[in-house]
């Protein structure tokens, strides 16, 4: 009797962590309404597929970024941030506020649930030889490999000590930057430098890149669009799709 009392209170602990392990890890977004706002749009946002990919793989030629398995709390913070003026992006992203306002709390977890559900998707890397033939100054990954996992002694931190090896991310704050798009991480890397971008929680980024040159923002660049997330000796699979 007294055995299966604690088995059964023992049980409903279990499914407490696990009910709510489940709820953290879906980020309380609702994968399917998010499918089809990320498919069909939402009164006046255009269906986010035709510019971040059927994938959300991102788009070097939109300037638009990955968005498949990057942490959902931190695409649902992205779109606060857009939506509250508090990120205001140049170029092709400059309809970002407009689009994140059309969507509702609800909405915008919805979509982050379903953009990092995806995370089983094949990796869709930027083309840097076809980048550079278009005339993009495209940099020596080597170069960027070290200022990822090593910094620049007394000039920059590795990128690692935040975003973990090789940029695999570190969520639910620092998102996954390995494998994202090229075009997108210049852009971002020169907005926090220059100060555009500036919803980075304590400054951390614009810290990070005030001494970035032209040329370290190209090679960083380089690396990470097309970093291996693991490797024989560092095979800890990232577990960004958790929350
Ligand atoms: C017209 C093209 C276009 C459409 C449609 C579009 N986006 Fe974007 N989006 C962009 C661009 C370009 C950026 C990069 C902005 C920048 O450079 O800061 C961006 C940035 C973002 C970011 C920031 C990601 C990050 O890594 O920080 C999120 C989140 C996002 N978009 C979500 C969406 C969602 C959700 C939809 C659909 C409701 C959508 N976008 C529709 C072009 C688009
Ligand atoms: C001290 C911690 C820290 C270090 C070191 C760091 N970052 Fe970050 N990074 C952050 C934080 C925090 C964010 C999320 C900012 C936000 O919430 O908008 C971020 C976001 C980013 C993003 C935006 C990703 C996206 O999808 O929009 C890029 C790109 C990036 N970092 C690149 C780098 C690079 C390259 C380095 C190394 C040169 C680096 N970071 C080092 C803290 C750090």
């Amino acid at each position: 009797m007294r055995k299966s009392k604690f088995m059964l209170s023992s049980w409903l602990v279990m499914a407490a962590v696990m009910v709510s392990g489940a709820s953290y890890a879906a980020g309380a977004g609702n994968a399917a309404n998010g499918k089809t706002i990320f498919t069909q749009g939402k009164g006046a946002a255009a269906p986010c597929a035709s510019c971040h990919g059927e994938n959300a793989m991102g788009n070097d030629a939109m300037g638009a970024p990955r968005l498949a398995n990057l942490g959902s709390t931190y695409v649902v913070k992205q779109l606060n941030d857009l939506a509250n003026d508090k990120r205001v992006p140049e170029g092709a992203g400059a309809v970002m506020p407009m689009f994140a306002k059309e969507l509702n709390d609800q909405d915008r977890r919805d979509v982050s649930a379903y953009v990092n559900s995806l995370e089983a998707a094949k990796p869709e890397l930027s083309d840097l030889k076809a980048l550079k033939e278009a005339g993009e100054p495209v940099g020596n990954p080597g170069k960027g490999n070290e200022i990822v996992n090593f910094g620049v002694t007394g000039k920059v931190p590795a990128c690692q000590g935040c975003h973990q090896y090789n940029g695999r991310g570190a969520a639910p704050l620092y998102p996954q930057i390995a494998q994202q798009k090229y075009t997108y991480l210049v852009n971002q890397l020169k907005a926090w430098r220059a100060g555009t971008r500036a919803n980075d929680s304590m400054g951390q980024m614009r810290q990070v890149a005030k001494n970035l040159t032209d040329e370290d923002i190209a090679n960083v660049s380089a690396y990470l669009s097309q970093a291996r997330l693991t490797t024989s000796g560092n095979s800890r699979v990232p577990e960004n799709a958790k929350y």
